[in-house]
């Protein structure tokens, strides 16, 4: 899922790199809840004689963004550390330029805690991005499929409503919470995602595996229509499968701070 969002999503991420208020390019980056490294590998092709840290608790995450970085010839520019960012021990970072933390904050039990660990770890007049998503991409039009309209957006609601004790922090103000972490918030932009997936196998890619995700968290609570209908979906073999469609999209939003430690 994370490799096929950097893969659909690398022109938004690319400008969001090229937006960053930076005055000079960044030598030391830490890249904090990397995931496989979407973010790591995007700062690199923008700032290439940077040296990234990339920070998570998933080993098989980090695993996985070594050996891409192998086989990008990048292992000198990318150290990964394994670290609980919710543990007591935060651990020891460096004085970095820049901190990027993308879709990896509302996974924090105390983001503000966390703020204020990245608002001492940056070294003076470094900057922290902050990327939050408005939701998980919509794929379908809300036509789909013919004989359950509306699905895709059920299948969201009795998902989030299954997810909201687990992840509370998502859609929350990072802005307010940057300000009373003690950063000058210096930006703040919204970026509307919407990709055309007609001819696109990766998008296809990405909402089956998507959609798979989502059912394995609603299929106790959805109507047995929309499950069925669902199914008919995510059944690769099946006439209806979403990856026979030629009327998917992705539509979201990215939502970016940029803040500065004086
Ligand atoms: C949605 S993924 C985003 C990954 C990546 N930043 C990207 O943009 O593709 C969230 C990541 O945060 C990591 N994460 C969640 N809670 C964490 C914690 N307490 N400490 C360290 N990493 C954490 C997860 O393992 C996961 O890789």
């Amino acid at each position: 899922m994370l490799d096929l969002d950097a893969e659909v999503l690398s022109e938004h991420i690319a400008a969001i790199t090229d937006w960053l208020p930076l005055q000079t390019p960044p030598g030391r980056i830490v890249d904090l809840g990397c995931g496989t490294g979407a973010g790591t590998f995007a700062l690199l092709d923008r700032f290439p004689t940077a040296h990234v840290t990339a920070v998570d608790s998933s080993a098989e995450h980090l695993q996985r963004l070594r050996d891409k970085a192998r086989a990008l010839g990048l292992e000198e520019h990318v150290r990964t550390l394994r670290a609980d960012l919710d543990g007591a021990d935060w651990p020891d970072l460096g004085t970095p330029d820049l901190v990027w933390a993308s879709a990896s904050m509302h996974h924090m039990a105390h983001p503000d805690r966390a703020l204020r660990k990245v608002h001492d770890t940056l070294a003076p007049g470094g900057l922290f991005t902050v990327v939050e998503l408005a939701g998980f991409p919509r794929f379908l039009p809300a036509s789909a499929p013919e004989d359950r309209p509306g699905l895709e957006e059920r299948c969201h609601a009795a998902s989030d409503q299954q997810h909201a004790e687990h992840v509370t922090h998502r859609g929350a103000d990072w802005g307010a919470m940057l300000a009373a972490a003690g950063f000058a918030l210096e930006a703040e932009r919204t970026l509307t995602v919407s990709i055309d997936g007609s001819h696109n196998e990766a998008v296809g890619a990405y909402a089956l595996a998507g959609l798979r995700r989502i059912r394995g968290s609603v299929a106790e609570v959805l109507d047995a229509e929309d499950l069925a209908a669902l199914d008919r979906l995510l059944d690769t073999d099946s006439a209806r499968s979403i990856l026979r469609r030629d009327d998917l999209a992705v539509r979201t939003e990215r939502a970016v701070w940029a803040a500065r430690r004086d």
